[in-house]
């Protein structure tokens, strides 16, 4: 998967991909083939006893080479309760030695190591003991570094293969003899590295996994990280658990009670201000912060006249009933429509809404007293520091606004508890905080809200429009039970009128276009297939019960090379 397209303006801990560095050069030519192999000193003097400190949770460090699957490794070591933290592959040996990880996985990359400029990590980081395992890329890195051999592949390897296990230890163990495995790579392991042992292969791989078990270092030549390898997660918690000696602990419990430590010592007896956006990551954020600090937190939510249909009560009733928060409902319905007066321009829509929503924030916030901390609802993937895989700038395709993000010129210091997780995990937190279910199973809704989907100029009588057609269409997936197979479902309204007939009379009224896809994240999706009588009761429902419209489209188009949102 490519990086990110679209980057979520504001959140500044992420670096713009066209200001990120580029990949570090080797320092000597003689990394590129002509390097010698690196002597290991003693085991014993792995980490200084300063930085031995005693740790509450193991953690497996991921150092980035640009591989699509970087993150989907992170996931699957968290999904075996051990903590994993993703980096840039030439991370400082100082940094390392302060995460203290019991474990590091190379993530494997889009380059050769025979290129100019092929990222390699600092030598260094084999004296310091850690178990490593590389994977694709990473164990060629691995192999390189070395002195083994690493070259072109005859047969080019993308695809299932079957994998046969000469070694049943350690990195294999409770594994059958063979497997099927997923590999993606042009290079291969022509000649293992002194020291090392090879520990599987394939038909076209002779050195599919390679192992050096005094200094527990192991490659592999496939991705165990993807589903399609087989028991690969067993391969990834071998690793975890027997090689490195991590213990299944980082649960959610877990992570509640360190948060809520965490916030009370950050912020002491201090008030925090969070902007509530009825998404799922403000509204954990929210619920975290509370059990925290509990009144001491203040609660901001923008009614911007362009949510759905009873959209801002439901938040009010969540967290002013429910939570019991303070919260504070700014009315600002006139303000962004008079800002949209007469704004077709998608991106200018965008910046309209993202500029009105900081001011409204902040006129929000002011009124609260003696605010310190700004909360948000940051999360990990905004905050890891990949590896541009293409090295090129990305294009910008849509100026994304939410509420996390944006007011960075107010002098408040950061509360951030969500920064290390993933959606799913923010899901299962909230949870286990007995948070209601249609808070945490919402479907994604934009920050500029209707105005996106209600294409040409943005009226209050068009949002109308849009709203109760919107309403017909969730109502009836939710009737069908696809709203949980379904990223997101919606109504756009479209900025053409056509002609058609009711009664003996000729109508020429607005079209509504219904869309509705599948994803797992949103970077890319495929339109749903809903059922013909699902689709139909939605159109007649419009059809008949929306004054305006007499016409109900679907649309077709997957992600590439059309986004979700129509504008
Ligand atoms: P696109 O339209 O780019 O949308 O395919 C991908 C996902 O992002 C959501 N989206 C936004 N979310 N602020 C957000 O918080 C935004 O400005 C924004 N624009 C699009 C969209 O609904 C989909 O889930």
């Amino acid at each position: 998967m490519a990086k990110k397209a679209v980057k979520k303006t504001g959140k500044a801990v992420k670096k713009p991909i066209s200001t990120r560095e580029p990949f570090k050069k080797a320092k000597k030519k003689s990394m590129h083939g002509l390097m010698k192999p690196i002597k290991l000193r003693s085991q014993a003097k792995i980490i200084p006893m300063e930085v031995r400190k005693q740790r509450n949770r193991d953690v497996i460090l991921i150092l980035d080479f640009g591989s699509q699957y970087t993150q989907l490794i992170a996931r699957r070591i968290r999904e075996s309760k051990v903590f994993s933290q993703i980096v840039p592959y030439d991370i400082s040996m100082e940094k390392i030695k302060e995460i203290y990880p019991k474990g590091i996985i190379f993530s494997g990359g889009p380059q050769s190591v025979f290129e100019k400029n092929a990222p390699l990590p600092n030598p260094e980081i084999y004296k310091l003991g850690i178990p490593i395992l590389g994977i694709c890329y990473g164990m060629q890195v691995i192999t390189h570094m070395f002195g083994g051999k690493v070259g072109k592949a005859k047969d080019r390897e993308y695809g299932k293969a079957e994998l046969f296990i000469d070694s049943n230890k350690d990195l294999f163990t409770n594994l059958s003899t063979n497997l099927t495995c997923w590999m993606s790579h042009g290079d291969e392991i022509a000649a293992v590295p002194p020291g090392f042992i090879k520990i599987a292969h394939t038909l076209n791989a002779a050195n599919a996994a390679i192992a050096n078990r005094n200094k527990k270092i192991f490659g592999v030549q496939f991705h165990p990280e993807v589903i399609h390898t087989q028991r690969g997660l067993q391969v990834l918690q071998n690793f975890a658990y027997t090689i490195c000696g991590c213990l299944p602990r980082w649960t959610m419990d877990r992570f509640i009670t360190a948060s809520v430590n965490q916030i009370k010592e950050l912020v002491g007896g201090k008030k925090v201000v969070l902007g509530l956006s009825g998404g799922v990551d403000s509204a954990v954020a929210a619920v975290l912060l509370q059990k925290a600090i509990g009144s001491k937190l203040y609660c901001v939510f923008v009614d911007n006249g362009l949510l759905r249909s009873n959209e801002a009560a439901a938040v009010v009733r969540t967290f002013k009933g429910h939570f019991k928060m303070n919260l504070h409902v700014v009315d600002a319905e006139k303000r962004f429509l008079e800002r949209l007066k007469g704004v077709t321009d998608p991106e200018e829509k965008r910046k309209a809404i993202g500029d009105e929503f900081i001011k409204v924030f902040q006129d929000g916030a002011k009124r609260i007293k003696g605010v310190e901390f700004l909360g948000q609802g940051t999360l990990y993937p905004d905050v890891i520091e990949s590896v541009a895989a293409h090295g090129g700038p990305t294009a910008v395709i849509k100026s994304h606004h939410n509420v996390g993000g944006l007011p960075k010129d107010m002098k408040f210091k950061l509360v951030e508890p969500l920064r290390e997780l993933f959606k799913d995990e923010v899901r299962l937190i909230g949870k286990v905080l007995q948070m209601p279910e249609g808070v945490l199973k919402r479907q994604p809704f934009p920050g500029p809200g209707l105005a996106i989907r209600v294409i040409g100029e943005v009226t209050k009588e068009r949002l109308e429009i849009l709203r109760e057609a919107d309403e017909r269409v969730m109502d009836e997936i939710k009737k069908a039970n696809l709203y949980n197979d379904i990223w997101q479902a919606f109504a756009v309204l479209l900025p053409i009128k056509t002609v058609g007939v009711m009664g003996d009379q000729r109508t020429y009224e607005n079209v509504i276009a219904v869309r509705a896809v599948t994803s797992t994240d949103g970077m890319t999706a495929d339109w749903a297939i809903i059922p013909p009588e699902v689709l139909g009761r939605i159109s007649n429902r419009i059809i008949n019960e929306v004054k305006g419209v007499n016409r109900v489209v679907y649309d077709i188009s997957s992600k590439p090379p059309a986004t979700i949102e129509w504008e």
